[in-house]
């Protein structure tokens, strides 16, 4: 006894078709509440000081939870020893993937060896991991071209390309410990060097070197004290015309200062930055700060977690770039996503119209 051979074969094929839909779209399974445990993944993010890593834990964690995984979450305060051993921790207690946010580019080699020889899968977030093969892949922002929109700020906004100038410029770049900072600082520095030669930007300081010009740990408190001396020192009888500030972070930081030294409104310096944190947002729409670079936190977790279930399930990952990202051992493959330049002129369309911020939000 039993069902008609044909049945029998559609019941099978309707399992395997199921089977296999639910393998591919693990988020709707997991949508509809029958998600299985697909295992823990470790969060190891650098900081909460900048904004934005707090929006990229919270979407790591959705994004996550909703393939059926369980996150462990841990900030490590811009200090390389707490990300190794929260690291480790992760690898000891079972963690099928890591997707980690660097504090320093270098210094992971060790515990990432530890990670391969358990067969966990790495996703570099946002900043490339340095000197080791066990990183599989990398999820980020096409960085350069965040410098490049943060130069491009600077002409448009002096007026460089219509004959204006001279201007007086400061430049800041990031930490030097972080794979980013030196992609965004010559990205804007591309942009910007034809008129540092033609004499139309002028660095009063002289400090113009990516090495001179980095900030400890993103430290907005590093980043206004130097900026603070190099008013002192250089502009006591000139005007600070522009400042290439690397993210909102430190804008903030060094509106501070230039405030500090009397400069108010239409007087204040054009800034850049990145990252279209909401303290920074309000400024821009006060017209304190003049641009910022959005980089969508909500599609850099969904990358970065589409990259680690592939892994984990035996598919290829997509990626758009398999040649720039080098990291000393190996080129990663990497999927980059595009930043957007943003001012008052389209804070209203790219970051209130997109659902990021709400108006309220924004207002207050
Ligand atoms: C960079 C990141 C920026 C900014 C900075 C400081 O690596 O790409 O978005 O947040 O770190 O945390």
């Amino acid at each position: 006894m039993g069902f008609p051979r044909f049945v029998r074969l559609s019941v099978l094929v309707i399992a395997l078709v199921t089977a296999a839909v639910g393998c591919s779209d693990a988020a709707e399974d997991s949508d509809q509440g029958a998600a299985a445990d697909r295992g823990r993944i470790g969060l190891a993010l650098p900081t909460t000081v900048s904004a934005r890593w707090i929006l990229d834990g919270e979407n790591l964690e959705y994004e996550f939870d909703r393939m059926g995984y369980t996150t462990e979450l841990q900030y490590a305060d811009d200090d390389v020893a707490k990300q190794v051993s929260q690291v480790e921790a992760m690898i000891d207690s079972g963690a099928r993937a890591l997707v980690v946010g660097a504090v320093s580019a270098t210094a992971l080699t060790d515990v990432l060896a530890k990670a391969a020889a358990a067969d966990i899968a790495v996703i570099a977030y946002d900043r490339l991991i340095r000197d080791t093969a066990d990183v599989d892949y990398y999820a980020t922002f096409d960085n350069t071209r965040v410098g490049v929109l943060q130069g491009t700020y600077l002409v448009n906004a002096l007026g460089l390309k219509s004959g204006g100038g001279p201007f007086t410029i400061e430049l800041f770049a990031g930490a030097a410990d972080d794979n980013n900072s030196k992609l965004f600082f010559d990205g804007a520095m591309s942009v910007l060097q034809p008129y540092l030669t033609d004499g139309r930007l002028v660095v009063r300081s002289g400090q113009t070197s990516f090495e001179e010009v980095t900030t400890r740990r993103w430290s907005a408190a590093v980043a206004k004290t130097r900026l603070t001396r190099l008013l002192d020192e250089h502009y006591a009888s000139a005007r600070l015309n522009a400042i290439l500030s690397p993210n909102d972070d430190l804008t903030r930081g060094l509106l501070e200062a230039v405030q500090a030294a009397g400069y108010r409104g239409s007087t204040l310096p054009k800034v850049t930055g990145q990252d279209a944190e909401l303290a920074s947002v309000r400024l821009i729409a006060s017209g304190e700060q003049g641009s910022t670079v959005f980089k969508d936190t909500r599609e850099l977790a969904k990358v970065a977690a589409q990259m680690a279930h592939a892994v984990l399930t035996d598919q290829k990952p997509e990626v758009n770039d398999t040649a720039q990202y080098h990291n000393g051992v190996k080129v990663v493959p990497t999927y980059l996503l595009q930043p957007v330049a943003v001012d008052k002129s389209n804070l209203q369309q790219v970051l209130v119209e997109s659902g990021y911020y709400s108006a309220e939000q924004v207002a207050s």
